[in-house]
């Protein structure tokens, strides 16, 4: 594996599916919320490092529209780890100059989480370093049909004509409107599937598979994964 240049083209956007967490307490004989709590550790690591080397734009996949279909329990226990961390975690986001932003169907999440998610959001709104996202109850099938749905009803009240529809207007109308495509896609826990997630923004992203549990994933590694991303020669349908 090529190692991390800090010369060469850092990516602009990083999207990394958080996965191993429940693998990784099973490992230590503990209960799976103990590997999303030790997870958030990772988390603030991601941040330091991303602000530190100028990324722009962190996309993490924190809980999927399929999710909600794990026990109660369980999705409580990430509801209430996303509730601590917004609160805890804000004057930090503050300090380091991050802007929040959320995407998914936020308005499935529990009245606390929205509430909690809007004041940080208004809160590191101008802040103008890193832009952390957060993916939440997101599944892009649905997000492409709801970008589809309301393309659909504007066709239909005559404000806009089903000929003029591009890549770049469709885009408009995704929950990343504005932001960058994902330059690099990290999976952790070895898996190598895509779940659900930005399946249109990842269309010419690079993709690093690490074997690495999320909670165990360090600074060294997000590097490596840089190193290997450096190391590639992107096309994009040229020669
Ligand atoms: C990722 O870890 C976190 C979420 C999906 C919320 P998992 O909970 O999927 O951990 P594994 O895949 O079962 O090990
Ligand atoms: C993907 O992980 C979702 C998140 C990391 C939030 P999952 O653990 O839910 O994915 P599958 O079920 O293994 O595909
Ligand atoms: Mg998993």
């Amino acid at each position: 594996m090529a190692a991390f240049d800090p010369e060469k083209e850092i990516p602009h956007h990083i999207a990394i599916i958080m996965d191993g967490n429940g693998r990784w307490a099973k490992d230590r004989g503990k209960p799976r919320r103990e590997g999303h709590r030790a997870g958030a550790v990772s988390v603030e690591t991601a941040l330091e490092t991303c602000g530190e080397i100028g990324v722009q734009y962190l996309t993490l996949y924190a809980f999927s529209s399929e999710n909600w279909k794990r026990p109660k329990s369980e999705v409580n226990a990430l509801m209430g780890l996303l509730a601590h961390f917004l609160k805890e975690k804000t004057p930090t986001l503050m300090k380091n100059n991050i802007r929040l932003q959320v995407i998914g169907q936020i308005d499935r999440l529990p009245e606390k989480n929205r509430l909690g998610l809007q004041k940080t959001i208004e809160k590191t709104a101008d802040n103008d370093g890193l832009t952390l996202v957060v993916a939440l109850s997101y599944g892009s099938r649905e997000e492409i049909v709801g970008a589809t749905r309301t393309l659909m009803e504007k066709a239909k009240r005559g404000e806009i004509d089903p000929a003029d529809l591009d890549t770049e207007t469709f885009s408009r109308y995704l929950d990343t409107a504005g932001m960058p495509d994902p330059d690099l896609l990290i999976r952790t826990s070895g898996e190598y599937r895509i779940s659900n997630f930005l399946l249109w923004q990842i269309s010419y992203s690079e993709i690093v598979i690490t074997r690495t549990f999320w909670p165990d994933f360090r600074r060294q590694h997000l590097l490596d994964a840089i190193g290997e991303y450096q190391s590639r020669q992107r096309r994009f349908g040229g020669i």
